[in-house]
């Protein structure tokens, strides 16, 4: 399930946005995780089974919501743990706002909703 970051996770949590291709080095990172702790138009989640697997971020721009930072530990990837983040998140956000993704989500959200068209046929 969808849990939201605290400080506590901030380890997990930057482990798992180190996984973004863009994420460079630690000083990028840092300021990453900070700018979701700071900036209130910035909201990370975390995916929770018995541990935590995954992170998902969402930034409120413009009255969209644009999905970013979506990683999944090594360890538990082909499990459609990313797919049920996406869908989480869509559920989350779909009576606030428009939903879309950042450049480098794209392509998994594009992914993640081809699929859930095609199980509903
Ligand atoms: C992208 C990521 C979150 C997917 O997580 P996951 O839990 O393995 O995803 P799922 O199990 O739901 O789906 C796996 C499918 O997505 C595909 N996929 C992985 N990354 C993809 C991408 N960037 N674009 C499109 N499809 C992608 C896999 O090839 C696989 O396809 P298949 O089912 O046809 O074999 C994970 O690979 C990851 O953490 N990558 C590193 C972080 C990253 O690059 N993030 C940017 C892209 S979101």
């Amino acid at each position: 399930m969808l849990i939201r970051y605290k400080k506590s996770f901030e380890k997990i949590a930057m482990g798992l946005l180190s996984f973004m291709p863009e994420v460079t080095d630690i000083r990028n990172l840092q300021d990453v995780i900070r700018q979701y702790d700071a900036d209130p138009d910035w909201h990370l989640f975390l995916w929770k089974e018995e541990d935590i697997l995954g992170a998902v971020g969402v930034r409120l721009e413009g009255g969209r919501a644009v999905v970013q930072h979506v990683s999944v530990n090594p360890s538990h990837r082909n499990q459609g743990i990313g797919r049920r983040m996406i869908q989480s998140i869509r559920l989350h956000f779909k009576d606030q706002c428009e939903i879309c993704a950042d450049t480098a989500t794209e392509t998994f959200m594009e992914k993640c909703d081809e699929e859930s068209a095609s199980s509903q046929l």
